[in-house]
């Protein structure tokens, strides 16, 4: 069971980690890079979802800060070889890709100045947008290392970008994920879980 009363009660708590004080706080929203395109050039942006973190009382996942995806079509788990260059393609459809294992280079045709490590793990996921009809070349991935590379692909439900907005140009940087952290951390997160 969903309680939103007492989701209503914390959220002040919730979605301001760091200064539960504030009257005002601002929702938590994660963010994700996204490869999508321009003019016909995939590029990298940094995407803020536009559903909240909330925390759930539900019982099988109560005390959790959980973010919406959205509507997902279905999932392939997929092994690749050690130091795999796939080379450069367009994304297949707009899906969620998943790292579980290894770290990916990605680049971009078009712009020789950008590049994307992406290493498995909670930091590990990117949302690929730049689909043919949008992009001419897409762009290049190349899982590099010494051992197999463990990904899950998740396209969208009707090939949907999720709702975002993008927070600039380029991948999202170390301080847009901080959020997760001072989640993790926040001793107010602690007491609203206290409160379920
Ligand atoms: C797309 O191309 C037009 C015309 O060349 C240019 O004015 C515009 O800035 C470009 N947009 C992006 C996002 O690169
Ligand atoms: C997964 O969903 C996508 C998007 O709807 C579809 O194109 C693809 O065929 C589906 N894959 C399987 C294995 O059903
Ligand atoms: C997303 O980015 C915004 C703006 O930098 C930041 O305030 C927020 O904490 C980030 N969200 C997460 C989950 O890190």
């Amino acid at each position: 069971m969903h309680s939103n009363n007492v989701l209503g009660a914390v959220s002040s708590l919730l979605l301001s980690p760091m200064s539960s004080m504030a009257p005002m706080a601002a929702p938590l929203r994660p963010n994700f890079t996204a490869i999508s395109a321009h003019n016909g050039s995939s590029v990298f942006e940094c995407w803020q979802l536009d559903a909240p973190f909330s925390l759930s009382s539900e019982r099988s996942v109560r005390g959790s800060a959980t973010a919406d995806l959205g509507s997902l079509a279905n999932a392939s788990f997929s092994i690749y070889p050690a130091n795999y260059d796939i080379g450069t393609h367009t994304a297949p459809r707009k899906l969620w890709a998943i790292f579980l294992k290894g770290m990916g280079l990605f680049t971009l045709p078009d712009d020789d100045s950008a590049s994307l490590y992406v290493s498995a793990g909670e930091y590990g996921i990117i949302f690929a947008a730049d689909t043919a009809d949008i992009s001419d070349k897409g762009h290049g991935t190349h899982l590099l290392g010494m051992t197999e590379h463990v990904a899950i692909l998740i396209p969208t439900e009707d090939n949907e970008e999720p709702a975002h907005e993008v927070l600039h140009s380029g991948p999202c940087d170390a301080s847009e994920a901080g959020g997760l952290r001072e989640l993790a951390l926040s001793g107010s997160y602690s007491s609203a879980i206290e409160t379920l």
